[in-house]
């Protein structure tokens, strides 16, 4: 079997789909879990494109020990000195240098001719590889690119140093069958069994996955992807997709992964947790449905045995069962259990704050899931330092009355009370929040969905907040909904 490396971009190509914006703690929280996932690459952004993208590959770098870490850069010299700057404390780090290759990009956007592509390849990957040896290139818009000329500039790519060679279908335009073609003839070509072949597939057509998997059999050996699928306009191809595919089928692809798959669930809903965007019901692996059988006749075939409609199971994935396991006179050491029976090995100082949470979450729900302990950590896991807690709120609401909120937070050492009137009970206590926060902060976004069934289920709402320094995050966890809104819209707010 031949090892498909998993080369993740979620906090690059990913972190550029619109409402996707990480901050640098959330960047490296990810990387983390992808790195518990198993990826063997994360390119965690393009170091030159802002400070912050500089810093978050840096963070990145000094965390990660096992997995390539990547910094992106276009074919010029200060790009590749920054991203090289910005990997200096990666154990493993890869200079990923692109350059569009086809003639609309040319023309259009690059305004260079193919001879001088050629020459810029050539020198700059030279140069990169005078820096680190891993060096990879990508010949973005590769599918729509000339085939001769493509050719060229990737084994020009080799002969100046580059070990791994990238093939972006970047629009989304090829079908599975010429990717399939495109990658047998580029391997042919370049005829090395020391450089890689990659795939970057995007979305557009809904035909990532498929393009991505028909690039594996015809004999790409690492894989690009994004958790979620998220990336620009339609998105990526979804690692979570490409891992299971090729999981179950791997006598087909004769190929695996170095995934731990029951690490995949977490890290989908981690990433759903941090940047705000729900993981749709149907969404293949991850999706609420992906493993629920609604008809009589299905339901009744997987009870005699789950094969009959079932091509891999959900404990596969690490999806939490949803049935009670600990309530209100568990202790902490059957908490920890729990927690690492579920994969979390946890700081004391995280411990303590997740079992506080868990026992006032006890008071209020008498079952408490998988489920629901998988949420409380990861809302712990994103909780920034606050500069404003929340200490209570009193609402008054109804259908003929105005809508009073009385918020009280903690502001420092001081204990700020105010009172405001608004459409609804949420809207005012945002309102009683923001005379308390006095910044210039506008509600874009909101939603609400339950972690769990039933009427006591915890409620998690979701916020999108804008500000001077742009779209901000928020979530909160709570079985009270106006409480959940209150914890949302502050964590925003300490975010900023
Ligand atoms: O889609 C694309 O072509 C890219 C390259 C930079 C690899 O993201
Ligand atoms: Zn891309």
């Amino acid at each position: 079997m031949r090892i498909i490396k998993i080369f993740d971009t979620t906090l690059r190509d990913g972190e550029q789909a619109p409402g996707c914006t990480m901050n640098v703690k959330e960047k490296v929280e990810l990387a983390r879990q992808l790195e518990a996932l198993g990826v063997d690459v994360i390119e965690a952004g393009f170091a030159i494109s802002s400070e912050k993208d500089f810093e978050a590959v840096s963070e990145v770098s000094k965390v990660i020990q096992k997995a390539t870490v990547v910094s992106l850069c276009r074919l010029v010299k200060e790009d590749i000195d920054r991203s090289f700057e910005a990997l200096k404390d990666a154990a493993h780090p890869r200079l990923h240098l692109f350059i569009a290759t086809s003639d609309i990009h040319l023309e259009y956007k690059l305004q260079m001719t193919r001879e001088q592509v050629l020459q810029a390849v050539k020198e700059q990957v030279a140069y990169a590889k005078t820096l680190c040896d891993d060096v990879e290139f990508s010949a973005e818009d590769a599918s729509r690119s000339d085939r001769t000329f493509l050719t060229t500039v990737y084994q020009a790519a080799v002969e100046s140093g580059a070990t791994v060679i990238n093939i972006p279908d970047t629009v989304g335009y090829a079908t599975p069958q010429e990717m399939y073609e495109l990658v047998s003839e580029i391997k042919q070509a370049i005829h090395n069994e020391a450089v890689t072949i990659s795939v970057h597939c995007h979305n557009d057509l809904g035909l990532a996955v498929a393009c991505t998997l028909a690039s594996v059999k015809a004999g790409a050996t690492q894989v690009e992807c994004t958790v979620n699928g998220i990336g620009e306009r339609a998105g990526n191809a979804a690692l979570e997709e490409i891992v299971m595919g090729l999981d179950t089928r791997a006598e087909y692809f004769q190929g695996k992964t170095h995934i731990n798959t029951k690490q995949i669930y977490r890290t989908s809903k981690l990433l759903s947790t941090i940047t705000g965007i729900a993981i749709p019901p149907n969404k293949p692996i991850v999706g609420a449905n992906a493993f629920s059988h609604e008809s009589g006749i299905h339901q009744h075939g997987v009870m005699r045995n789950a094969n009959t409609y079932e091509i891999m199971s959900s404990s596969q994935i690490g999806i939490p069962q949803n049935k009670m396991v600990l309530g209100k006179h568990s202790g902490k050491h059957a908490f920890q259990e729990r927690l690492l029976t579920l994969g979390y090995l946890l700081s004391d100082h995280d411990l303590q704050k997740a079992f506080e949470s868990f026992k006032k979450l006890c008071d209020k729900k008498k079952n408490v899931t998988d489920k629901d302990i998988e949420a409380l950590v990861s809302e712990n896991a994103t909780t920034m330092q606050k500069a404003y807690e929340y200490i209570s709120f009193v609402i008054n609401s109804g259908n003929t009355i105005t809508s009073t909120a009385n918020v009280k937070l903690l502001v420092g050492e001081e204990e700020i009370e105010k009172v405001a009137v608004g459409d609804g009970p949420v809207d005012a206590c945002f309102r009683a929040i923001n005379k308390i926060v006095k910044k210039e902060i506008h509600l874009e976004n909101y939603t609400i969905q339950s972690v769990t069934d039933g009427v006591d289920a915890l409620g998690e709402v979701v916020v999108k907040v804008r500000s001077k320094h742009g779209m901000i995050t928020g979530r909160g966890l709570s079985t009270d909904i106006i409480e959940a809104s209150i914890k949302a819209y502050l964590n925003a707010i300490n975010k900023i």
